[in-house]
């Protein structure tokens, strides 16, 4: 019989968020949009606030970008760019609704110093890119097939520096890399495997023997759009199936409830960026 009675070690996080003061669903550009269901605009404003709370409360600091009318998607900051040691990989955002997205983050970044590496390929930040710092070494994992272009795969490997395994979506529902995948530590992942191509699972299988599966039940309660510190896991409510398999697992699950922002198609993770020195 195998017990689990690791210690799970958090690590403290820098992470950006944007306000969903402007958010509307005014446009579908995913299949969770639909632009005739009414959105509570205080609520999410309220559910949102309470997810920065949660951060904060776990000891990290959560930077803001200032949201601007006209870019209803601008509180999924995680689609702004990707961020590895300290070098920024800019996005570039495949629907022209968001384009405008882009500069914002871009000035964010340079206002404050950072490496910024403005993008010639399309990609839309941390919703295609994941980075694992203890996996063999520092692995970034990239979704691709509805968003992100498989050549800003091999711009992203040029531009970070690290080894970057390109990953195929197969399913529209999970049209960005974390609403499928999520790291859960340093050098673990939580993944759908129904959301990746046959070949593309047996990738994972092969890097992440020891990986958290989730159901589809989990899947499409957002569950994998989740942030975790290595030990407290903040994930979506509904999500109770994959909360029990990470406390299996020695995790501290966190839930919250972020139904407004669900009808835009993102929750936790597509609101939070990690900015990596
Ligand atoms: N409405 C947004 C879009 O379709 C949602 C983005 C969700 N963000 C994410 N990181 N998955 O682009």
């Amino acid at each position: 019989m195998v017990t689990v009675n690791q210690q799970r070690v958090p690590r403290k996080r820098t992470y950006l968020m944007c306000s969903p003061e402007h958010f509307a669903v005014e446009y579908a550009i995913n299949p969770w949009m639909d632009v005739t269901t009414p959105v509570d605009a205080e609520l999410a404003v309220k559910q949102w606030d309470r997810l920065r709370e949660t951060l904060v409360e776990l000891g990290h600091e959560v930077h803001l970008l200032t949201p601007e009318a006209g870019l209803p998607d601008m509180v999924f900051a995680a689609n702004g760019a990707f961020v590895v040691d300290g070098t920024v990989y800019g996005a570039r955002f495949k629907h022209e609704q968001r384009t405008a997205e882009a500069a914002a983050h871009r000035a964010f970044y340079e206002s404050q110093g950072w490496r910024f590496i403005a993008p010639g390929e399309t990609n839309e930040g941390e919703g295609d890119f994941a980075y694992l710092p203890e996996a063999y070494g520092g692995l970034v994992l990239a979704g691709h097939g509805f968003r992100t272009e498989l050549a800003a795969h091999a711009e992203a490997q040029e531009a970070l520096a690290r080894p970057v395994v390109s990953l195929r979506l197969v399913d529209p529902r999970f049209y960005h890399l974390d609403v499928a995948l999520a790291s859960i530590d340093d050098g673990n992942i939580a993944y759908y495997p129904g959301a990746f191509s046959s070949a593309s699972q047996r990738v994972l299988a092969q890097l992440f023997p020891d990986a958290v599966l989730a159901d589809d039940a989990d899947a499409l309660a957002f569950g994998l759009n989740l942030v975790s510190d290595g030990r407290n896991v903040v994930l979506n409510s509904d999500a109770s199936g994959l909360a029990g398999k990470l406390r299996a697992a020695g995790y501290q699950p966190v839930p919250v409830e972020l139904t407004e922002l669900k009808k835009g198609g993102g929750s936790v993770k597509c609101c939070i960026a990690e900015l990596r020195h």
